[in-house]
């Protein structure tokens, strides 16, 4: 039925055997992660955060690295920004990294040095929202407090057919209000933890192996064959198209231009391949003129310039540049409401130019020194195609 909250209707006998044969489950079943070796509140801070927007399998090799390189809450607040940044490469969504480091220094000024243990105090350090408050407070301090995600409102909601649109933020009281109802008193943590394992590896979004779920019998979902109508969820809008060309330029020494971004902004202070934005209509036509997949690589040398329409903006501002006359492809990267597409171009510097403030010229093997972003790398990685370079 339309918004019965079902789980009002649970027996203390029934809540005593689900919770029991849950966590009996999640026992047996549960993932060796990093972070459930021990219950300390630092660890588990810095998993949470990084599990924010990151799958498991991705987390795990950076967490280790983390760890070893920030081993505590002073260290991590004492951190360079550059090598604060190196630490977080890849995973996207940089100002977690920032915040972290904001928040350790609330830790040692504000929290005598120690982890803070309360719901309320917790949530008052940089970049900790209701999640990651509950996940912290439940597993290190055991405060019965729900940690809920996606995955965790999609188990829910199917556990008790809870039509709300997840996608609302307005949704998340009926969530609290039956998992707080539900959650093991004793083993808060153990039971956040089982349904986020549950979430991610058996109530799955499309497919739910039902036939090996722990809570089968109890989910209303299930008696009904209604799985795959929850969680309810409307449409998230759309990223926004931004359209780049870029220019890889390699000198004769082997180097390559790269650019510093701002220090403000979308991956501010990063490093990247000179990037230019364009207009859609332009990058389309670009694309047209300049995507010929079956030409040989051949430089503009002695050949008559091209009717200035026809040449990337890019190609007028590297004007000591010899640019291939073909490109080495495209990239496309989605960052949370962006959709950025680059075409890379390729060109060989001939004369010497003055760099601007933001620039340096660095050969391929200094780049593990560089902070890039994943756009960086894929733009790598169709020069490395186009010459190929193995690594
Ligand atoms: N996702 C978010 N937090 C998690 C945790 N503690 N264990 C497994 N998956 C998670």
């Amino acid at each position: 039925m339309k918004n019965e909250k079902y789980w009002e209707t649970w027996s203390a006998e029934k809540l005593e055997s689900f919770q029991e044969e849950f966590i009996d489950w999640y026992e047996k079943e549960k993932r060796n992660l990093p972070w459930r070796v021990n219950l300390d509140p630092y660890r588990i801070w810095i998993s949470e955060i990084m599990l924010q927007q990151t799958r498991v399998d991705t987390v795990i090799d950076y967490y280790y690295r983390f760890m070893e390189w920030f081993p505590t809450i002073k260290d991590l607040a004492e951190a360079p920004d550059d090598k604060l940044l190196k630490a977080w490469e890849g995973l996207g969504y940089y100002s977690r990294a920032r915040n972290l480091k904001v928040a350790a220094q609330q830790i040692m000024t504000e929290f005598n040095s120690q982890m803070p243990e309360t719901i309320e105090e917790i949530r008052q350090l940089k970049g900790i929202g209701p999640y990651t408050a509950g996940a912290i407070g439940s597993i290190a301090f055991k405060i019965p407090e729900p940690a809920i995600d996606g995955n965790v409102m999609r188990v829910v909601s199917r556990l008790f057919e809870i039509s709300d649109d997840i996608a609302k933020p307005s949704s998340r009281k009926v969530f609290e209000e039956a998992m707080s109802k539900i959650i093991d008193q004793q083993r808060p943590g153990d039971f956040n933890q089982a349904m986020m394992d549950l979430g991610s590896g058996t109530c799955t979004p499309t497919s739910p192996k039902c036939e090996e779920c722990p809570i089968q019998s109890y989910c209303l979902s299930y008696e009904h064959n209604t799985m795959t109508n929850f969680p309810v969820k409307s449409k998230k809008q759309k990223p926004k198209d931004v359209y780049y060309i870029g220019g890889i330029i390699e000198n004769n020494q082997q180097e390559f231009l790269l650019e510093q971004r701002d220090a403000k902004g979308l991956l501010a202070n990063m490093w990247l391949f000179p990037i230019e934005e364009v207009s859609k209509e332009r990058f389309e036509f670009l694309q047209k003129m300049w995507v010929k997949e079956d030409q040989q690589l051949s430089f503009d040398f002695e050949e008559p310039l091209l009717v200035a329409e026809e040449k990337p903006e890019i190609f007028e501002k590297y004007s000591h540049v010899v640019w291939q006359k073909r490109t080495l492809g495209e990239v496309t990267h989605i960052f949370s409401h962006l959709k950025w597409h680059i075409l890379v171009f390729y060109g060989r510097q001939t004369g010497v130019t003055a760099l601007d403030e933001n620039q340096e010229w660095a050969i391929k093997d200094e780049f593990s020194s560089y902070v890039f972003p994943k756009p960086q790398q894929k733009m790598l990685e169709l020069y490395k195609k186009e010459f190929k370079i193995e690594e």
